[in-house]
């Protein structure tokens, strides 16, 4: 099974399970609406790719992991393009899901999948309750506050913001779940996994900011230009697009300089390579140049 289908695979039970019985039919079928057809799936993709690395001796509890991790994700993407955040009407091509369904089952489903990824975990955990428990409290780390994606979309309430630590909590802090979350359904140490974590979601978001000044919303399948909207931080305002674009390389050559030693390391390299130059606007920028 490829990476891809077994992340597929373990969305859709996730997904069909909170659709069984006699549910209200509209926010069972925005469950789906707000899953499938997914984007890039980057996260649970390093997180199966780190597994794959570290040996996967426990594939269903890494599966597990994936797909709580998309689901978390997911959950944010809906209630970050709402009107009280960005007031968003487009992701991933199609009406964002309170412009298709409702503002009141825009929220209910985003909190259905952030409660639905921890049941996922938790329903995993008779495979290995030890490595479930640790999953479990990185993921809610990592979602939550004070570290979390809450804290780093609660900074956008703030006067003052750290364009750093902004990023590191918005979009880094699933990408360190994603490694670390990898490495523990493969029973290895957490830690050394760090910060390949961080500088892919250094790198990931710095390409955002990018992507968001250089394309067009038809290319980009969300609204573009939002930074300047909304006024948000962006690597772009803080660097200009030249030092935006080398920043983005310093982090890329950072993640695969940080690669810890596995039997795996060189195919996970190259998974970071691919996915470097997936994410890399390199037309608007030769232009741009
Ligand atoms: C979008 O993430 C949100 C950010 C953190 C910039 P992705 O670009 O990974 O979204 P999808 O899942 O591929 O649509
Ligand atoms: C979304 O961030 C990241 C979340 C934590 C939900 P943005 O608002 O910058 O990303 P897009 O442009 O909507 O995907
Ligand atoms: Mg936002
Ligand atoms: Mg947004």
């Amino acid at each position: 099974m490829t990476l891809q289908s077994r992340i597929e695979t373990a969305l859709a039970d996730a997904i069909h399970a909170g659709q069984r019985g006699p549910t209200p039919a509209r926010l069972a079928a925005a469950l789906d609406y707000a899953v499938n057809p997914g984007g890039a799936r980057i996260r649970p993709t390093i997180l199966l790719s780190v597994a794959t690395a570290c040996g996967d001796e426990r594939p269903g509890l890494a599966d597990a992991a994936a797909a709580a991790l998309e689901l978390i994700h997911c959950a944010s993407l809906v209630h970050d393009d709402l009107p009280c955040f960005d007031d968003a009407d487009q992701r991933r091509g199609k009406p964002t899901l309170h412009r298709a369904y409702s503002e009141p089952l825009a929220v209910l489903a985003g909190d259905s999948l952030i409660v639905m990824a921890f049941q996922v975990l938790a329903r995993a955990a008779v495979a290995d309750p030890g490595r479930a428990v640790q999953l479990t409290l990185t993921l809610a780390e990592r979602t939550g506050m004070p570290g979390g994606i809450c804290a780093g979309q609660g900074w956008e309430s703030e006067p003052e913001v750290d364009l750093a630590a902004y990023h590191r909590a918005k979009t880094g802090a699933l990408f360190v779940a994603a490694t670390r979350m990898g490495a523990i359904a493969a029973g290895q140490e957490p830690e050394p996994w760090d910060e390949l974590g961080a500088r892919i979601g250094e790198a990931f978001q710095v390409a955002d900011d990018l992507r968001d000044v250089l394309y067009d919303s038809a290319a980009l399948g969300k609204p573009a230009g939002q930074d300047a909207a909304l006024g948000r931080p962006s690597a772009v305002t803080a660097y200009g697009v030249q030092g935006a674009i080398r920043y983005l390389q310093d982090s890329l050559a950072g993640a695969i300089a940080s690669i810890p030693h596995c039997p795996g390391e060189a195919a996970l390299a190259r998974m970071v390579r691919a996915q470097a130059e997936r994410l890399t606007p390199v037309a608007p920028v030769r232009q741009a140049l």
